[in-house]
């Protein structure tokens, strides 16, 4: 068996949803920014806010006090608007994830059109990335999208790792495995393309080993599942345990033995 460098997995905790949860009573409690350091504090790499053009969750002030008191970096995801531009141009944010965004839809649907949006995501990706801000397109793992990504210029691709949830949650076995092939494809091809890889959405504890397996994913962005664990443990506990079992999945992955 070839041995693959071991590469630490980064862990985006997405916080989106304590802010949900804000947003029913209006007020402060619970306050995402809280939730945020205590999700460092419990293993994550970075933190994911959504600023979403309706402000379901997250708010403009919430992006500011992000960015002002985080200790880690801060991955921004938005649509392509020249509102959302002027937003992360204000907050130089680590890195901006571009989504695409229906004001109809419960949550990120599918992955962003970059082959038909082309030409309206030229200068986007240019303006974001000549403020230094890293930007990511997420995407289905598809070639044609992960070409156009890096045609874009794009310095990463996060693969949108719904469908493969879905399987899983289904317990559709096959299909599950041929979404995570088309991901581990997907991943192989981006790299090759010198994208950098990360991938999200949907995913649980019972799903995340065969993603944090990929070596070229190198950052896992999880939300939902994790604030909704909370609920029951803690959001401390829950983040320790989608840490180790990432950090558990890449180490056997990579040949070694966990401690
Ligand atoms: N990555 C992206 C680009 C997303 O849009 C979302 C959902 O906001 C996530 C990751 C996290 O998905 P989930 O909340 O289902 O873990």
């Amino acid at each position: 068996m070839t041995q693959s460098p071991h590469v630490h997995l980064r862990l985006g905790v997405n916080i989106d949803h304590v802010a949900t949860i804000r947003n029913a009573r209006g007020g402060r409690h619970p306050d995402p920014l809280r939730a945020a350091h205590l999700a460092v504090e419990a293993g994550a790499d970075g933190i994911t806010a959504h600023l979403r053009e309706d402000r379901r969750h997250i708010a403009d002030s919430d992006i500011a006090r992000l960015k002002s008191e985080l200790t880690r970096p801060l991955n921004l995801e938005m649509a392509a608007t020249p509102e959302m531009v002027a937003i992360a141009l204000r907050h130089v944010p680590n890195a901006c994830c571009l989504v695409p965004e229906r004001r109809e839809e419960r949550t990120t649907e599918g992955g962003l059109d970059v082959v038909g949006q082309k030409a309206a995501l030229v200068p986007v990706v240019a303006e974001l990335k000549q403020a230094g801000i890293r930007v990511s397109l997420f995407i289905e793992p598809d070639q044609r999208a992960i070409e156009a990504a890096a045609a874009l210029g794009a310095d990463i691709v996060e693969l949108h790792t719904g469908a493969y949830c879905d399987r899983a949650a289904e317990d559709d076995a096959r299909g599950t495995a041929a979404e995570a092939e088309r991901l581990e494809k997907g991943a192989r091809a981006a790299v090759a393309l010198g994208l950098e890889v990360h991938a999200g959405h949907g995913l649980t504890f019972n799903t995340v080993a065969a993603l944090a397996r990929m070596p070229e994913v190198v950052e896992l962005n999880i939300g939902h599942f994790l604030i909704g664990e909370a609920i029951f443990g803690g959001l401390h506990a829950a983040v320790r345990r989608m840490r180790a079992l990432m950090d558990e999945a890449r180490f056997k992955a990579s040949g070694r033995v966990s401690a």
